[in-house]
């Protein structure tokens, strides 16, 4: 059997600063994201766990109730729970404040409208959800030494949902581009033609006139001089959201940097969801670390239900094995109970003795 024991994980991630946990729904990516993070942090390692779920299931596993925040869970532990909601109404304030300092204030209502009903759109929770998660990332790798933390893990949500995510940067970046070309050309357009307008005016006047326009050039019109002011600033949020998309790529892109690891159960259907998620991985560059296959039954089972079971489970290990030949695969076996609090979770990846 190719499994490898649970701690070579440990080792395998010991020095990836960034972790995603990805896998189908219930499989144990919070279980899995919390027992890693805790063991680090027990091992003196400072580390950051970041859940995307809006369900409250990391606060839960950790026993402590987490927010938008950090909270300080041990003293090498910090837990962050992103809402979506906050996260949304935060994204939509700063679009709404961009889009006010440049857009004819009549518009506004309108405006408002129109973001009220984006903010339920579809795609919308994930981007702002990224932006933030994006945010995480840049702020954790340029942290000053005393503050950085050496291992960042995020328990993302359900497979589909987090390839999304992985892969929007990239998009934004192609859609933020394009609209910075086109502003970018109209602010050109506009200087050309105020440029052509106050040519022409003073070309009109006689020079005693012209003279006193030379004097108002110096003093520019402090309404054109402020709406350019606040262009620049709209483009500069833009500029610095596709910044933020760009350097969160290079660093997801980077298997120095980034390490997905896939959790599953020895089921069928996560089996197939696994071969679609390494599949739509591999296509965006983005090629798993390795695979966790978490509830293993350990077979010596006096009982013919959970015999039966275990049975079936190590049939779906040789299928698992055969789909996965790239990928280191390490056992996680079912527990009696919900393994909930850091010291129980450290548990589950300590070395056996
Ligand atoms: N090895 C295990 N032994 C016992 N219980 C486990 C094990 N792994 C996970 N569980 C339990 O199974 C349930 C689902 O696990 P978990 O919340 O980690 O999954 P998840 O993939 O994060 O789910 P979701 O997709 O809903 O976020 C939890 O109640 C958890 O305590
Ligand atoms: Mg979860």
């Amino acid at each position: 059997m190719a499994l490898h024991p649970l701690h070579g994980l440990v080792d395998q991630l010991s020095t990836q600063p960034i972790i995603f946990i990805g896998g189908k729904g219930g499989v144990g990516k919070t279980t899995t994201a919390a027992a890693l993070a805790s063991y680090y942090a027990s091992q003196q390692k400072k580390t950051l766990i970041v859940s995307t779920d809006p369900a409250h299931s990391l606060g839960d596993v950790l026993n402590v109730r987490l927010n938008n925040e950090k909270t300080a869970i041990t003293p090498h532990l910090d837990a962050i729970e992103l809402n979506p909601d906050v996260i949304v109404d935060a994204h939509f304030a700063q679009v709404e404040s961009t889009i006010k300092s440049y857009a004819n204030p009549d518009m506004m209502p309108k405006i408002r409208e129109h973001l009220k009903l984006s903010k339920s759109a579809p795609g919308a929770q994930e981007a702002a959800m990224l932006e933030s998660m994006c945010q995480h990332l840049i702020t954790a790798a340029d942290a000053d030494f005393d503050k950085k933390y050496e291992h960042i893990i995020f328990d993302t949500a359900p497979t589909g949902h987090t390839l999304r995510l992985l892969v929007l940067p990239e998009m934004m970046g192609a859609w933020t581009d394009g609209l910075l070309a086109q502003q970018r050309r109209q602010a050109k357009l506009r200087s050309v033609a105020n440029h052509l307008d106050n040519h022409n005016h003073n070309h009109n006047h006689n020079q005693k006139s012209s003279q006193k326009d030379s004097n108002k050039k110096d003093v520019p019109n402090p309404f054109a001089k402020k709406k350019s002011d606040r262009w620049e600033q709209a483009v500069a949020v833009l500029e610095k959201r596709k910044q933020l998309f760009r350097q969160a790529g290079i660093l997801l892109h980077d298997r120095s940097q980034t390490a997905i690891i896939l959790v599953m159960t020895a089921d069928v259907l996560p089996l197939a969801e696994t071969k679609r998620a390494i599949e739509q991985l591999e296509e965006s560059r983005l090629t798993p670390a390795a695979v966790v296959i978490n509830q293993l039954i350990v077979p010596t089972q006096s009982d013919e239900f959970w015999r039966l079971r275990a049975e079936r489970q190590q049939q779906l290990l040789q299928d698992i094995e055969n789909s996965f030949p790239k990928y280191p695969l390490y056992p996680i076996y079912l527990q009696q109970t919900d393994v909930r609090g850091t010291e129980a979770l450290s548990m589950l990846l300590r070395p056996p003795s």
